[in-house]
């Protein structure tokens, strides 16, 4: 790994960054010139225990290669662990520049036995921990006119998924929020957007193989690397993008994709007399009807295999 310019001058913050997605994206923004903070809890894919290994071991790899790298072991579900991360990143090297809200976890189960603990995790981590760690940062972002926000959704959310309710509406949560993140913090030259990754990692790892939807579902995603994700995170971070924000990408090995964001595809109006549930009945769902939407899940629109 040589150490070049793109990103000098940067500190680089990457949430979940002791493995999968996450570490090739701190160990590439460190290649480009960032000096990184490799955030980790170092926890189970779902959620449970604390590890600091994970997070040292990128840190150990990013230095061995000549970059600059912190660790930072602190959660990001709570107010206070968020707090502390951002902190880590200016005690260790006096600002922050790029938040890559990247952290994750996964408890996938049919919405009829889903668990209220299954919801509060899943939240906790993917939604309010984005929340967050955007949050601690932002007052450095306003006060230096500059900053980049990159989170981490998905298609659970975006489009819709077999066995993911908490997780979809983490996922589409966080779309929300870096949109709206992108439309207040424009006067200050913030920037936010979301990344959709499609990649084999130990999280999609938990992803149970016990239908054959799952398991046509997994074959798929198992060919997916996830080194693929790093390049357009990394280009999103440097200055080259100043004009991007607000934007909802995925990327798929070697493809990338720009998302739609919904608008009105077509209205029906009542006219001074007004709706009642009968006329809603009779005009209304009949003039929407024939643009709805069938009841996609992701593979029902990525139909094609990119590998
Ligand atoms: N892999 C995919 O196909 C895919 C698809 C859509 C979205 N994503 C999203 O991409 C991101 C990265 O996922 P991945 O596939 O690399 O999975 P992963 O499990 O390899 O990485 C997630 C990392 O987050 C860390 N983490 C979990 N809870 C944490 C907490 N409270 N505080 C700090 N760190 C915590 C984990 O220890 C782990 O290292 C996640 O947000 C995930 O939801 C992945």
């Amino acid at each position: 790994m040589s150490v070049d310019t793109l990103l000098k001058g940067k500190v680089v913050l990457v949430t979940g960054a002791g493995g999968g997605i996450g570490a090739h994206i701190a160990r590439l923004a460190a290649s480009r010139g960032a000096q990184v903070v490799v955030n980790d809890l170092g926890g189970s894919p779902h959620g449970d225990g604390a590890d600091q290994r994970p997070a040292q071991t990128v840190v150990h790899e990013i230095r061995t290669a000549g970059g600059e790298a912190v660790p930072s072991f602190h959660s990001v579900a709570s107010w206070d662990g968020a707090q502390a991360i951002v902190q880590d990143a200016i005690d260790a090297f006096g600002r922050i520049d790029v938040v890559v809200n990247n952290a994750g976890v996964l408890r996938d189960t049919m919405f009829h036995k889903m668990s209220a603990e299954d919801w509060e995790v899943v939240e906790a981590v993917n939604l309010s921990g984005s929340f967050y760690v955007a949050r601690a940062a932002a007052p450095h972002f306003k006060q230096q006119e500059s900053g980049c926000f990159v989170h981490m959704t998905s298609t659970s959310g975006l489009i819709g998924n077999l066995g993911q309710v908490n997780y979809g509406a983490a996922k589409l949560g966080v779309a929300g929020l870096s949109k709206c993140i992108a439309i207040d913090m424009e006067k200050f030259n913030v920037r936010s957007n979301c990344i959709a990754p499609f990649a084999f990692t130990r999280m999609v790892g938990t992803i149970p193989a016990d239908t054959e939807y799952n398991r046509k579902r997994l074959d798929v995603v198992k060919r997916m690397t996830p080194d693929k994700i790093a390049p357009f995170a990394v280009g999103l971070m440097s200055d080259a993008a100043k004009d991007v924000s607000g934007q909802i990408f995925g990327v798929r090995m070697n493809e990338i994709i720009l998302f739609s964001q919904p608008r009105p595809i077509r209205t029906v109006h009542a006219g001074d007399e007004g709706w009642t549930p009968e006329t809603c009945i009779e005009r209304a769902l009949p003039a929407l009807r024939g643009s709805m939407y069938k009841l996609d899940r992701s593979p029902h629109v990525f139909t094609w295999d990119p590998v």
